[in-house]
């Protein structure tokens, strides 16, 4: 049965290439820093992202987490927006595991949140508050539509923390969408952060891994929580190899992605019964389908090999990603219409 699967680009499968070099890495204990392909990974993600130095971590979360925990004591806050993926769907981790406060503004439709609002939130020594130590954004912002943020839209957020004396941490999950959608470099959208995530594996392809990219004091630091969280490793270059290859080859195709998206949005948008969300900037796709058997409607598409994320409240997710073709847009657009239409 042919699979079109639109529920995550985290589904990507590694490309031949990745495989290939994956198979020959140079590898070697990266506790102890003498992995060559890791650290060839960590420097070119550090001089991407124009910040001092990257480590390797497992996952967006666990560089988020450790981002946070690496510039926050215990009663300590981050301010983040409502629908952040750090503040929603990471468990607050840190508030787990370095008694973090994880305080929340409400997210704007662009995945902002409002900079004088930020400036009241804040609090500095007063003895009954937690001190705020670091503001959070998200960019492209996975619920708000995968809206892809400007330096400029970002700017009165980061100069209100800047005038407190707060660090800015920047979830860049899928940061290359944005810079890709924004025609701007990735290094110029985080100038302005501390510390900064990435993920290799989403729209970018790979099996494993991100990184968190920063100053070289704030990674020396990273690389202990990494420890204390039991997740340096050994040869990782293994999982590294790939993520060279993506850094060197899996860029610029995301414009296809966003090409797509856009595709499979204005399909969707001419089915009786949907609505599209925000405007398609990058590669995720939110549509509102107005049927009280949604559900039933997603379990059917299962079936028939379209996979979408359906969620509550007849909100639904697509994502394009390198294992999805323009044909495949094609065709899920067809299976997806005459399913509605039964
Ligand atoms: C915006 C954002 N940040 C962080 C993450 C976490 O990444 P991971 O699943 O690798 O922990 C995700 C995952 O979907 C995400 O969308």
């Amino acid at each position: 049965m042919r699979i079109v699967d639109l529920r995550s680009d985290t589904k990507t499968q590694p490309t031949p290439e990745m495989r290939r070099a994956m198979a020959t890495a140079e590898v070697g204990d990266d506790m102890a820093g003498e992995d060559p392909t890791v650290n060839r990974l960590e420097a070119m993600a550090a001089e991407m992202l124009g910040k001092e130095a990257a480590v390797f971590v497992t996952s967006g979360t666990q560089g988020n987490l450790i981002g946070i925990l690496s510039q926050c004591q215990r009663g300590e806050e981050v301010i983040g927006g409502d629908r952040s993926h750090i503040i929603r769907a990471e468990g607050a981790g840190a508030s787990v595991l370095g008694g973090v406060v994880m305080s929340a503004l409400p997210n704007d439709e662009r995945g902002l949140y409002d900079a004088g609002l930020l400036e009241t939130a804040i609090h500095d020594d007063a003895l009954g508050y937690p001190r705020t130590r670091l503001v959070a954004l998200e960019n492209t912002h996975n619920s708000m539509g995968g809206a892809a943020i400007s330096p400029d839209e970002m700017e009165p957020i980061i100069e209100a923390a800047r005038s407190r004396g707060l660090a800015v941490h920047i979830d860049g999950a899928r940061l290359f969408n944005a810079a890709v959608a924004l025609e701007t470099p990735a290094s110029e959208l985080v100038k302005d952060a501390d510390t900064v995530t990435f993920c290799l594996s989403k729209g970018l392809g790979c099996p494993v891994g991100s990184l968190l990219c920063g100053s070289a004091d704030a990674i020396a630091e990273a690389r202990r929580w990494r420890k204390w969280l039991g997740s340096a490793m050994r040869q990782s270059g293994i999982v590294a190899a790939a993520g060279i290859v993506a850094l060197e080859s899996m860029i610029d195709r995301l414009a296809d992605d966003h090409v797509n998206a856009r595709r499979l949005a204005d399909g969707l948008g001419s089915i009786d019964g949907v609505s599209v969300g925000a405007a398609v900037q990058t590669n995720l796709v939110f549509i509102q389908v107005d049927r009280p058997d949604g559900a039933e409607i997603a379990r059917k598409l299962d079936e028939r090999g379209i996979r979408v994320g359906a969620r509550a409240g007849g909100v639904w997710r697509l994502v394009t990603h390198n294992d999805v073709s323009s044909d495949d847009v094609d065709y899920a657009l067809e299976v997806i219409e005459s399913t509605l239409a039964e």
